[in-house]
C-alpha cells in the first residue's frame, strides 16, 4: 500500500514512528509537507503538487496538521478525498475538532458529561458571566490556546472580571468555565483508533500547578478507563467523526467530563505511558478500510 503521511516535520517523534510502523508492515510511506502542496483543481481531475511534481498514487493519508496550518493543511486533505484517497482524519471532523466551541456544542448534543461553559460576544455584564459559569473560583481560558497556555484559574470574582475585561478589551476571545476541583490538578487522555481506546494515560500536574499538560510540567502515567470513562470517550470521538482522536477527561464527582477532543494527538506520551504501539494499532486502522 503507498501511505502518505502529512506533516510539517518529518523529525517529531510521532511522524518518525508512524513512518517505522508502516515499514514494519510492508507499506510504502512517505512524509509530505502540506504547507508545500499545491493543489490543482479543473473539472473532474484534481492534482496535487509536491516539489514540482503531480504526486503518484496514494491509498492512504494520515494528516498530522498543526493548529497554526488548519486552514491549508484541510484543503490539502479535501484533495485527497476528492481522489477517493482514504484519510485517517477526515477534513470535515478536522475543522471542527478545531473550534473549541462548536466542538462543545457538539459534545452536549450527544449527551455528554461537560464542564459548564460560558461564551459571550465580549459581554461587559461580567457579573452574570461568572455566575453562569457557577461563581468563582472559575477557569478562563482563550480559544486558540494550546499546551496550557491561556488557562488561567480566577480565585475571585473580582479578579475573573479584571480578567474577562482585559481580554475583552484586548479583543481576545475567552471561555468561562465551571472550575472542577475534584480533578485534583489531573486529567485523563484516551487515545481512540477506530472506534477502541488503544491506549489511556493519567496526567498530573506538577506541585501546586492545576493544569496537567505535560507541556507545562506535568507526569504521565498508564490507568485503566472504568466502563463509563470509556463509553465517553468513544462517544466524544463518533461525535466528532474523528477515527484517531485523543479525548481529554477530568474525573469529576458527577463522572467523566470531556474538557477537549483532539483530532492530531501526539504519540509519544501515550506510547511511553503505555507501552504500547499506538502507530502499528493506525496502520492497521488503513489496512482494514482501504
Ligand atoms: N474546567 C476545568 N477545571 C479544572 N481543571 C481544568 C479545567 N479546564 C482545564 N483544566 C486543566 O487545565 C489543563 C489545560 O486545559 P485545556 O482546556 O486542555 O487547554 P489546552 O488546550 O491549552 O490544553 C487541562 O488539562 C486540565 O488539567
Ligand atoms: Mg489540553
Amino acid at each position: 500500500m503507498n501511505i502518505k503521511i502529512l506533516s510539517a516535520n518529518a523529525n517529531l517523534y510521532s511522524t518518525k514512528r508512524l513512518v517505522e510502523a508502516a515499514k514494519a508492515r510492508k507499506h510504502d510511506v512517505e512524509v509530505i509537507n502540506h504547507a508545500k502542496c499545491d493543489i490543482v483543481i479543473e473539472k473532474k481531475n484534481p492534482v496535487i503538487i509536491y516539489k514540482g511534481h503531480k504526486l503518484d498514487h496514494t491509498d492512504a493519508i494520515i494528516p498530522r496538521i498543526g493548529a497554526s496550518v488548519t486552514f491549508y493543511g484541510t484543503a490539502v486533505v479535501r484533495q485527497f478525498e476528492m481522489l477517493r484517497v482514504f484519510t485517517t482524519t477526515e477534513s470535515q471532523a478536522l475543522v471542527r475538532s478545531r473550534d473549541k466551541l462548536r466542538s462543545l456544542q457538539i459534545l452536549s448534543r450527544a449527551g455528554l458529561g461537560l464542564p459548564k461553559t460560558v461564551f459571550t460576544n465580549y459581554s461587559k455584564n461580567v457579573k452574570e458571566i461568572v455566575d453562569q459559569a457557577g461563581g468563582a473560583p472559575v477557569i478562563i481560558k482563550l480559544l486558540e490556546g494550546t499546551q496550557g497556555i491561556g488557562v488561567i484559574l480566577v480565585e475571585t470574582r473580582k479578579a475573573a472580571e479584571s480578567v474577562i475585561e482585559a481580554f475583552n478589551n484586548l479583543q481576545a476571545r475567552v471561555i468561562v468555565q465551571e472550575f472542577i476541583k475534584e480533578a485534583g490538578g489531573a486529567d485523563i487522555r484516551a487515545f481512540i483508533v477506530d472506534g477502541q481506546v488503544v491506549g489511556a494515560m493519567k496526567r498530573q500536574g506538577k506541585e501546586g500547578e492545576f493544569r496537567s499538560n505535560l507541556h507545562r510540567g506535568g507526569t504521565a502515567s498508564v490507568i485503566k478507563l472504568t466502563d463509563e470513562e470509556e463509553t465517553a470517550a468513544l462517544k466524544a470521538a463518533k461525535a466528532m467523526g474523528l477515527g484517531i482522536a485523543g479525548v481529554d477527561m477530568l474525573q469529576s464527582a458527577r463522572g467523566p467530563l470531556i474538557l477537549e477532543v483532539n483530532s492530531s494527538p501526539g504519540l509519544e506520551g501515550i506510547e511511553q505511558a503505555t507501552g504500547k504501539d499506538i502507530a502499528n494499532s493506525i496502520i492497521k486502522y488503513i489496512e482494514r478500510n482501504v
